[in-house]
C-alpha cells in the first residue's frame, strides 16, 4: 500500500526539528557514513562522537585504514564493545580496497554482501551517501513501524520483520531520501522512545494506530519468553 503522506510527514520533521549537526552528517564521503553506521550500531551517539573522530584522525582514507595493523585498529576500538565489529571493520576496508579500489560501492545489496554490513546498515550508506532509494529497519525504526502500525506479534521473530521489511520498502519517497532516511533514525532516537514517547510533538500521531488505541507502552511487543 501506499501513502505519500508518511514520507512527507517524516522529511518535513526531519528537516525542521531533526539532527542535522552530527559529525558524519553533511558529506557524501562514504567512508565517513559507513564508519558511522558501523559504530552506531550498538553504540548511543555520545559516546559514538570522540571515538569516531579519533578514529578518522588515525584512518582518514579507507585505504589507510586497510593498509594498518589489526593492533592498530582494535586499540583504536578499545571501550566501543562489540569487537566483532572492529574485526569486521578492517576487514571491509581491506575488500573495498582491494575490490572496488577504495570506492564503495552504490548498489545495496554489494554492500550489504561486505564483512558487518547488514540489509538496514547497507541501506543507510547507501541513501545517505549516494542518495539511493534503499530502506532501512534498525530497532528504533522497528519500534516507529509496529506503533504507526499498529503491529502485534514480536517485531524480531521472522514473520512480523518480513512485514516490516514490506512496509519500510512501500513506504520509501521518491526523493530526499537523506531526510527521509535520518528521519526515521531521529524520530525513534527522540521522540518515538521506548519509555514516554512524545507524541504531542510527533509527525505521524494523526496517522499513529498505538497512540489512537492508547497501546503506545504495549507496542512494540517485547520478546516472549
Ligand atoms: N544511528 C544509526 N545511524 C545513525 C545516524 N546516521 N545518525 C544518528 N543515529 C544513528
Amino acid at each position: 500500500f501506499v501513502d505519500p503522506g508518511f514520507s512527507a510527514a517524516v522529511i518535513g520533521w526531519q528537516k525542521q526539528h531533526g539532527r542535522h549537526a552530527l559529525p558524519w552528517q553533511n558529506t557524501r564521503d562514504a567512508y565517513r557514513i559507513w564508519l558511522s553506521e558501523i559504530m552506531l550500531q550498538q553504540t548511543q551517539v555520545t559516546a559514538v562522537i570522540p571515538y569516531y573522530q579519533k578514529f578518522l584522525q588515525s584512518f582518514p582514507t579507507v585505504e589507510s585504514l586497510a593498509a594498518a595493523p589489526s593492533e592498530a585498529v582494535m586499540s583504536h576500538w578499545a571501550g566501543l564493545g562489540y569487537y566483532t565489529r572492529a574485526r569486521n571493520l578492517h576487514r571491509c576496508a581491506q575488500r573495498v580496497t582491494a575490490e572496488y579500489g577504495g570506492r564503495f560501492p552504490d548498489d545495496p545489496d554489494q554492500l550489504a554482501d561486505l564483512p558487518g554490513i547488514g540489509r538496514s546498515t547497507a541501506a543507510a550508506i547507501a541513501a545517505f551517501a549516494y542518495g539511493k532509494r534503499a530502506a532501512i529497519l534498525d530497532g528504533n525504526v522497528k519500534r516507529v513501524f509496529a506503533r504507526v502500525f499498529g503491529v502485534e506479534g514480536f517485531p524480531g521473530s521472522k514473520p512480523v520483520e518480513d512485514l516490516l521489511w514490506r512496509r519500510a520498502v512501500a513506504l520509501l519517497p521518491q526523493t530526499d531520501m537523506e531526510s527521509y532516511t535520518q528521519g526515521l533514525m531521529d524520530l525513534g532516537a527522540t521522540l518515538c522512545v521506548r519509555g514516554k514517547p512524545a507524541c504531542d510533538r510527533c509527525p505521524l500521531a494523526q496517522r499513529c494506530v498505538a497512540l489512537a488505541t492508547g497501546r503506545t507502552a504495549e507496542l512494540p511487543v517485547r520478546k516472549p519468553k
